[in-house]
């Protein structure tokens, strides 16, 4: 097997050449359940919960937590599998909540995010017991405060915060992620307002600050840049208004390899790192340390997944290139064409033969940008009814898949301990219409 595809240890191949997935081999799940089909290793992932949980416990001791980002992957299995490892979720929507209460996950450890919360929302949470809300803006402050007597309650908070930093340039700018429809900038004065504003509220119980600044970060400097900021303003609102909070939420993006040149995070480091800077930084503040949470998403999920396809027609345009089609398809991983995002894709029962043909996979909708990756290189002899695996799917690709052209959904498998279990069926035809009237 080419190093190229090996981009994560639950990648190997049999000595037939067939690629093997968390020791399982992937040509026999594509025949066992049908293609595309999403199949994700859940050791893999505990593997990753329990990384998260070390690194936080070694260096944070008891003033850590880890909240699993759920909308990079949500369906009932995976809340059961994240709160069996005592990992805290990050809740987005009224779905994501009715899918973890029917889970039976503990609410009381979850956090609601959203920039938009309307008033239904808001007792949706409160009625399903979730535990905190992260406030984004003064508005909802206010239908927070006047919905939470309805339930006889004090419902705790935090405040989404707007550091205002470019992941990309590494450092804080004067504007860029200050213009976002998330949360209150501390550049703008609006952070400290809106801090002001929370304390007022009777039926509020402030407990701190959160922010998010992107995704795909592969290096401390971004979190620790984050965390002098955030730490600077816990500092600046304990002098101006006297609060001191007691929990920072940095978020999530921790960085995931798709592809053999990027790089590999390395998760305890980067949290070493985070918290030796931020211990001596809250010394120099003359602050106490508050309990910092990270968020997670990706990082947890993404190279649990792939995605097996059947091959159908293959195409080629004289002179120009060659298409091999998928019998999925932007219905079950629109990151392509939503970022150019790149992958890694293997002919699963021709790794012994040479990557020799470049090519375009692309998928089944009626739509030209329905690619899964340009200009790859799969073996010449690939042909109709071969399976076709890409890797790195297990964040942002079942939650995001659609139902465009009518396409169902694919099944997702769970192999754990090299036996593998339907976590999601396969969406019917009778599902497509289960809602026409
Ligand atoms: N916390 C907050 C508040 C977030 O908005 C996000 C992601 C996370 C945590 C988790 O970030 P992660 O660790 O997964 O990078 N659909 C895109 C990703 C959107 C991320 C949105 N927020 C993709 O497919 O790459």
């Amino acid at each position: 097997m080419k190093d190229e595809i090996r981009i994560c240890n639950n990648i190997s191949e049999n000595e037939n050449g067939e690629l093997m997935f968390a020791g399982v081999n992937t040509l026999e799940l594509a025949k066992k359940y049908g293609t595309p089909l999403y199949v994700m290793d859940e050791n893999r992932i505990r593997e990753k919960c329990s990384a998260f949980r070390d690194a936080i416990a070694e260096n944070f001791g008891d003033k850590g937590r880890i909240l699993y980002a759920s909308k990079a992957c949500s369906f009932k299995r995976m809340y059961e599998i994240v709160g069996s490892e005592g990992l805290l979720i990050d809740v987005v929507s009224v779905g994501e909540i009715y899918t973890a209460v029917r889970a039976g996950f503990n609410m009381e450890n979850a956090f609601f995010h959203s920039n938009n919360k309307t008033d239904s929302d808001i007792r949706y949470a409160i009625e399903n017991k979730v535990g905190h809300f992260v406030v984004d803006n003064a508005e909802e402050l206010d239908a927070l405060n006047r919905i939470a007597p309805e339930y006889g309650i004090k419902q705790k908070i935090i405040l989404r915060i707007t550091p205002g930093i470019d992941p990309h340039t590494f450092e804080a700018v004067a504007t860029g992620k200050v213009d976002s429809k998330f949360g209150s900038a501390i550049e703008t004065g609006q952070a400290e307002e809106i801090t002001a504003h929370a304390l007022r509220m009777e039926n509020l119980i402030l407990e701190g600050f959160h922010c998010h600044v992107g995704s795909e970060l592969f290096e401390a400097p971004v979190f620790i840049d984050t965390a002098r900021i955030m730490l600077e303003f816990v500092a600046d609102i304990k002098r101006s208004l006297g609060y001191s909070a007691d929990f920072l939420d940095l978020g999530g993006g921790f960085g995931v390899k798709y592809i053999a040149s990027q790089p590999t995070l390395d998760i305890k480091k980067t949290i070493g790192e985070i918290a030796d800077f931020s211990k001596k930084y809250c010394k120099e503040l003359g602050i106490e340390m508050p309990i910092v949470g990270f968020e997670p998403g990706r990082a947890i999920v993404a190279d649990s997944g792939l995605t097996l396809y059947s091959v159908g027609t293959l195409k080629t345009i004289p002179g120009y290139k060659t298409y091999v089609s998928v019998d999925g398809g932007m219905t079950d991983n629109i990151r392509y064409a939503l970022y150019k995002a790149e992958y890694t894709l293997a002919a699963a029962g021709r790794l012994n033969e040479k990557p020799d043909m470049k090519c375009s996979v692309v998928g089944k909708c009626c739509e030209s940008g329905d690619i899964i990756q340009e200009n790859i290189l799969l073996p010449s002899s690939i042909s109709r009814g071969d399976i076709l695996a890409c890797f790195t799917t297990g964040a942002y690709h079942y939650s995001m898949a659609s139902n465009y052209n009518r396409i169902p959904r694919p099944a997702v498998v769970m192999i754990a301990d090299k036996k593998d279990y339907v976590a999601v069926k396969r969406e019917t035809l009778a599902d497509i219409t289960s809602l026409d009237i």
